[in-house]
C-alpha cells in the first residue's frame, strides 16, 4: 500500500534500474524538501529513467506522470485535502460492506453477455473480484499519489490488451459509482445528519473521474503505441520495395542496353554513344573519327575500348 510520505526501498529502485536517491520516486518525504525541489528532483529522475528499457520502468514513468502532473490534474478536476478526509471517513463502512459491493458488481456484470465472453471463467472472475476489493478500498485509503496512479495506469493498459472496449469500461465505471454512492449514502444516515452527503457524493464521483482519466490514458498511448509499430512496419516494407524497384529497374535498364545474346551494348546504345559524341566534338570543336571494324577481325577487338563494341 503506498504511503503519503515514505523512504525508498533501495532494493525495489535498483530492481527497477533507478539510482538510490533515498527518496522513493515522487512520494514527498516529510519535512525534507521543499514542493518545488521535490518537484525538479521528480523531474530530473524521470528524465534519467528514459534511457532504460520499457520493462524496466513504471508506467508513470513511461507516460511522464510526474508529482507535479499528478498533483496538477487533481486540482483541475478540484479534488482537495476535504475531499481525501470524506472518503477516508467512509473507509471503515466499505471494508465492511466489501463482499456485497462485489457480489452486486459483477452480478450485474454478467448479465452483459460480451463482459461475460471476456470474463470466460471462473478462476478470472475469482482473480477480478479480489482485484476489484483492492480497487475499491484503494479509493477510501487517502494515498492518491504517484503509486496510485501507477495502479490506475495499469488498469488501463490490462483492459486494452484484453480487449475491454471504453464503452464496457465507462458503463462498468457507472455501475460501480451507483453501487459506491448508496453505500456513501448509508453512512450519511447512520450519522443522522446529512452534511456531509454531498460533499462524499462529490468527493467519490471526482476520484473516479480521475482513475477514469487514467485509465484511458493508457488506452490511448497503447493505441498509440501499436498504430506507430504498424506505420513504422508499412515504412520498412515500403523502403523494402523501394529498393526491388531500383534493382528491377537497373536490371531493365541493362537488358535494354545490351544484347542478350552476346552482353555486348546493342545498335540502339551504339546510336545513342555516338549521338553523345559527335555534339561533344561540335561543342569542344575537335574532329571525331568513327571506325568500323568486322568482327572476323578478333585480334583488333580487345584494343578497342568495350564501351564502342557494338553489333550490327
Ligand atoms: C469499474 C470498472 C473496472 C475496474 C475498476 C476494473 C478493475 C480491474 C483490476 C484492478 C484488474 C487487475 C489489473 C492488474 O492485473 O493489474 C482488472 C483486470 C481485469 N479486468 Fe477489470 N475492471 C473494470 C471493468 C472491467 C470490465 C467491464 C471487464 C470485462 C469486460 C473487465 C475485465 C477484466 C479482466 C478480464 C481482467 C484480467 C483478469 C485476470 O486475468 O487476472 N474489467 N480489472
Amino acid at each position: 500500500m503506498s504511503k503519503p510520505f515514505s523512504i525508498s526501498n533501495s532494493e525495489d529502485q535498483e530492481a527497477q534500474g533507478q539510482e538510490n536517491t533515498g527518496i522513493s520516486l515522487g512520494m514527498p518525504v516529510k519535512g525534507e524538501q521543499s514542493d518545488s525541489a521535490k518537484m525538479v528532483l521528480d523531474d530530473k529522475v524521470l528524465k534519467r529513467n528514459t534511457s532504460l528499457p520499457l520493462t524496466r520502468r513504471a508506467l508513470s514513468d513511461q507516460m511522464k506522470m510526474t508529482d507535479r502532473e499528478v498533483e496538477e490534474r487533481k486540482q483541475l478536476i478540484g479534488f482537495t485535502p476535504a475531499d481525501v478526509g470524506y472518503l477516508k471517513d467512509c473507509k471503515e463502512h466499505i471494508v465492511l460492506r466489501i463482499d456485497s459491493i462485489v457480489e452486486k458488481f459483477y452480478a450485474h456484470q454478467e448479465t452483459i453477455a460480451e463482459v461475460e465472453l471476456l470474463i470466460g471463467d471462473v478462476e478470472t472472475l475469482k482473480r477480478l473480484k479480489a482485484a476489484l476489493r483492492g480497487y475499491i478500498i484503494e479509493l477510501f485509503d487517502g494515498y492518491y499519489d504517484r503509486e496510485y496512479v501507477n495502479k490506475r495506469l495499469r488498469i488501463g493498459k490490462v483492459h486494452k490488451r484484453i480487449g475491454v472496449s471504453p464503452k464496457l469500461y465507462v458503463s462498468a465505471v457507472v455501475i460501480l459509482e451507483k453501487l459506491l454512492q448508496k453505500e456513501l449514502l448509508e453512512v450519511s444516515m447512520a450519522d443522522r445528519v446529512c452534511n456531509e452527503c454531498d460533499g462524499r457524493r462529490d468527493a467519490l464521483h471526482k476520484l473516479l473521474m480521475f482513475d477514469v482519466q487514467l485509465v484511458f490514458d493508457t488506452y490511448i498511448s497503447s493505441l498509440l503505441s501499436e498504430v506507430n509499430a504498424a506505420s513504422d512496419q508499412v515504412e520498412r516494407y515500403a523502403q523494402g520495395l523501394e529498393a526491388t524497384v531500383a534493382e528491377r529497374t537497373q536490371q531493365l535498364q541493362e537488358l535494354s542496353s545490351m544484347d542478350s545474346l552476346t552482353g555486348l551494348l546493342n545498335q540502339r546504345t551504339f546510336f545513342n554513344i555516338l549521338r553523345r559524341e559527335i555534339s561533344r566534338a561540335e561543342e569542344n570543336r575537335q574532329p571525331l573519327c568513327l571506325s568500323f571494324i568486322p568482327s572476323s577481325h578478333k585480334s583488333v577487338l580487345p584494343m578497342v575500348p568495350a564501351g564502342l563494341i557494338s553489333l550490327d
